[in-house]
């Protein structure tokens, strides 16, 4: 199989991760569809990407805002979940439940609704890539809410790559990447957490968000592969 020609949508492909997949996408001569909320960071993505690309603005925790996307995109043959806001970090005793369920609104839940929306235009052999987070696939004090939110992600995929078969389901799990995720932080503590991390992986080094994006292009294009999840995290699930 080629991804030549397919119909990709990445939603939260204005940035990170989804950025490098529709960059490489783009050189493999698939024809994408980047989404995200800012018309502003469409626009500055689509100046890096190669070939055939069209910006959409929407939110994903937002059904009327993904139905109108798929109302413009038309026909997909491929959807990709890599966007995320509101992550729920911080030790389990001063989590607080809204702060979980906002994070499950800002990915779980908002995975959910962007496959719903994009169903009736998704060929029905096509396939879905949704990105999870190492925290799921090791026991990190202090991430319970990434794990709780990320672990709902990786076991719905299995479930819908049986119930939505001949669509392919897979998922990535992603670790530590240097994104724009991480412009909040200060800079010192950034590079502290980063070479930390560095310094405790297998890999001895952190993500980039080519090293995933490698990873999304071989789930979309193998026929057969459903169901799978492919950790890309530098051995965190075994050093952490
Ligand atoms: N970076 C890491 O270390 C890491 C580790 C494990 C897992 N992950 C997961 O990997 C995925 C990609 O992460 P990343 O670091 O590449 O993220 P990122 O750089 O923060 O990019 C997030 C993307 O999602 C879009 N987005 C955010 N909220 C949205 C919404 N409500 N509706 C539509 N689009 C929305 C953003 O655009 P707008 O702001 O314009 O909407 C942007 O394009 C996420 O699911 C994240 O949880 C990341």
């Amino acid at each position: 199989m080629s991804l030549a020609q397919q119909r990709i949508l990445i939603i939260g492909g204005s940035n990170g991760m989804g950025l490098a997949a529709a960059q490489r996408l783009g050189c493999a001569g698939a024809e994408v569809f980047i989404a995200g909320r800012s018309q502003a960071k469409l626009d500055a993505a689509l100046g890096q990407i190669e070939g055939r690309a069209t910006g959409v603005v929407a939110d994903f925790t937002d059904a009327a805002s993904l139905a109108a996307a798929a109302g413009r995109i038309g026909r997909l043959d491929h959807l990709v979940l890599a966007a995320s806001s509101n992550a729920a970090w911080g030790p389990f005793a001063h989590t607080s439940a809204d702060a979980l369920r906002q994070a499950m609104e800002g990915k779980l839940i908002g995975y959910w609704q962007s496959l719903q929306a994009m169903l009736p235009i998704l060929r029905r052999d096509g396939s879905v890539v949704m990105l999870s987070g190492a925290a799921s696939r090791t026991a990190m004090p202090g991430t319970a809410g990434l794990a709780a939110v990320n672990g709902g992600i990786t076991q719905m995929a299995q479930t819908l790559a049986k119930e939505l078969a001949p669509l392919r389901v897979n998922v990535v799990s992603p670790g530590l990447v240097d994104t724009p995720a991480y412009d909040g932080l200060p800079a010192e503590a950034k590079q502290g957490m980063f070479a930390g991390a560095a310094k405790s992986l297998p890999a001895g080094r952190t993500g980039t968000s080519e090293d995933i994006a490698a990873a999304i292009e071989f789930l979309l294009d193998n026929g057969f592969t459903t169901g799978a999840l492919l950790d890309v995290d530098g051995g965190a699930r075994m050093s952490l």
